[in-house]
């Protein structure tokens, strides 16, 4: 079994409000969820939910030194493992329902690129909203938020999570499948945060 597995598995059958897949993401969906990072300049990229760090070293590989990589995880066992496995990264522990006050407490100002796996669709309705309102707050006016959602999700959730995306930005797009994942999955992109249009409309 690949290295981390057992312990997502563990933590996946103990809280699988918390996980929304049995395994963590394989190398071509990190891969392609990585991609979506800025590859240049020194962005500060924040990951939101990040389990064993299966896509952390994909994002890691892309970022160029004086980035800024910050995730944030809530189960206490993954922060350790991260900890131990990933020294490179700086862990938050803490539910991103709170992301605004931890980005504040660890001096992070405006986001580049957000990247999610959390499980949105097993959110209830209210806190998917507000969580995605804080998310795309921090975002910069350039800023892009990406998530993983599975195809086992349940779409009328599904469908509340892309309204609730396309509310908060003026593009959102829906990758292809892929299919060599446990479960199958697919990314949304989305560009154009309309609070950073706003701040900047009203500052001219
Ligand atoms: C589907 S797993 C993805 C893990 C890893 N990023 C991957 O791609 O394999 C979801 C992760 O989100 C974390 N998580 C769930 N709800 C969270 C929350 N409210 N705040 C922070 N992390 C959360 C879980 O503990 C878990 O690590």
């Amino acid at each position: 079994m690949p290295l981390g597995h057992g312990t997502f598995l563990r933590r996946a059958l103990r809280r699988p409000d918390l996980m929304g897949a049995p395994a963590p993401t394989g190398a071509a969906l990190a891969a392609e969820i990585a991609a979506v990072v800025p590859d240049v300049g020194t962005p500060t990229v924040v990951e939101l939910g990040a389990g064993t760090g299966a896509l952390s070293d994909a994002i890691h590989a892309r970022l160029v030194p004086g980035s800024r990589y910050v995730a944030v995880e809530v189960d206490a066992e993954f922060v350790a493992y991260l900890h131990r496995t990933r020294p490179w990264l700086e862990v938050l522990h803490g539910d991103a329902a709170d992301l605004t006050t931890l980005l504040a407490e660890a001096g992070v100002g405006t986001v580049d690129a957000i990247i999610s796996s959390l499980p949105w669709t097993l959110l209830p309705p209210a806190q998917r909203h507000s969580m995605l309102t804080a998310a795309a707050g921090t975002l910069g006016r350039d800023g892009v938020f990406a998530t993983i959602i599975t195809l086992t999700a349940i779409p009328d959730r599904v469908r509340d999570l892309v309204r609730c995306m396309e509310d908060r930005f003026t593009h959102v797009e829906a990758t292809a499948p892929v299919w060599r994942n446990l479960p199958p999955a697919r990314l949304y992109v989305c560009r154009g945060p309309r609070h950073a249009a706003l701040r900047a409309d009203e500052a001219s």
